[in-house]
């Protein structure tokens, strides 16, 4: 299987038209993405390991050598999904040529195809001069977690019409801006409708709407590894009860000298 490419992504959807949905999942780790690779057409390797791998309270602390580091490890592990790797806050807000040098540098250590950054207006100069000198660029509108502090939380947005009206023309001026495709997360389901319908590039959902182009969820939350996930999020599993009862078996055998067994042992030759 060769590996897909953007421009194959963004010719997904034609005349404003997906036939079939992009499916896109986050991958932090070499094996997780080899697991991942085959069922995807991208992988994400998102900031949001600032919370799953690193146990931080936020993405605000995520640093570049952290994205990079990861995105090696998702693209070694990976042979056919686009690899898109997140441009961590503070790495690219101060300026399009900031941005350069840090997509720039992601993509070197990597091998990823393209990076996403979050915001709309405010980064279409960005978009645009990433696009023309050889990055490609997903946008993330809506809910856009490196702006936790000003936003004031992680709630839904596009519940009044102002807000609603930023997050079309944000998306708009990021497709008209060249991104390939948009992320739209957490966004009453009425505007990432009209997003979709509005811009000409592929939109992606996460607690947006099944008429998205295309949905992504961060993994390890559709997995059942967390407590906590957002409403937005399915648990298709429970893998953290799975683990817990695998590891209580383990325990137990270790304390009772049953592990390792004879299957698990070395004996001289006779
Ligand atoms: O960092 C991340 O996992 C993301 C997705 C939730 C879109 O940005
Ligand atoms: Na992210």
């Amino acid at each position: 299987m060769k590996r897909l490419t953007v421009p194959k992504i963004r010719r997904r959807k034609v005349d404003g038209v997906t036939e079939e949905p992009l499916v896109m999942l986050t991958a932090y780790t070499a094996r997780q993405a080899q697991l991942l690779d085959a069922h995807c057409d991208l992988l994400l390797v998102g900031d949001s390991l600032g919370q799953v791998i690193y146990g931080l309270p936020s993405t605000i602390p995520v640093t570049l050598e952290m994205m990079a580091n990861h995105g090696a490890a998702v693209v070694r592990g990976s042979y056919h999904s686009v690899v898109v790797v997140d441009l961590p806050f503070g790495s690219y807000e101060a300026s399009k040529e900031q941005a350069f040098e840090s997509a720039s540098y992601l993509l070197k250590e990597t091998g990823a195809a393209a990076v996403k950054l979050e915001g709309g207006e405010a980064m279409a100069e960005t978009v645009e001069f990433l696009n023309k000198r050889g990055i490609p660029v997903m946008g993330h509108v809506g809910l856009t977690p490196q702006a936790v502090n000003v936003l004031g939380g992680y709630m839904a947005r596009g519940r009044s019409e102002s807000e609603a009206d930023k997050i079309v023309n944000d998306a708009k001026a990021l497709d008209d801006a060249g991104a390939f495709a948009v992320v739209i997360e957490g966004v009453v389901e009425p505007i990432a409708i009209e997003v979709t319908k509005a811009i000409a590039c592929p939109t992606i959902g996460i607690g947006a709407s099944a008429q998205c182009d295309g949905q992504v969820l961060v993994t390890e939350d559709m997995l059942g590894m967390f407590e906590r996930v957002p409403r937005f999020v399915k648990k298709y599993d429970d893998i953290a009860s799975m683990i817990e009862k695998t590891v209580e078996s383990y325990a137990s055998e270790v304390r009772d000298r049953s592990f390792p067994g004879e299957a698990q042992t070395y004996q001289p030759k006779k």
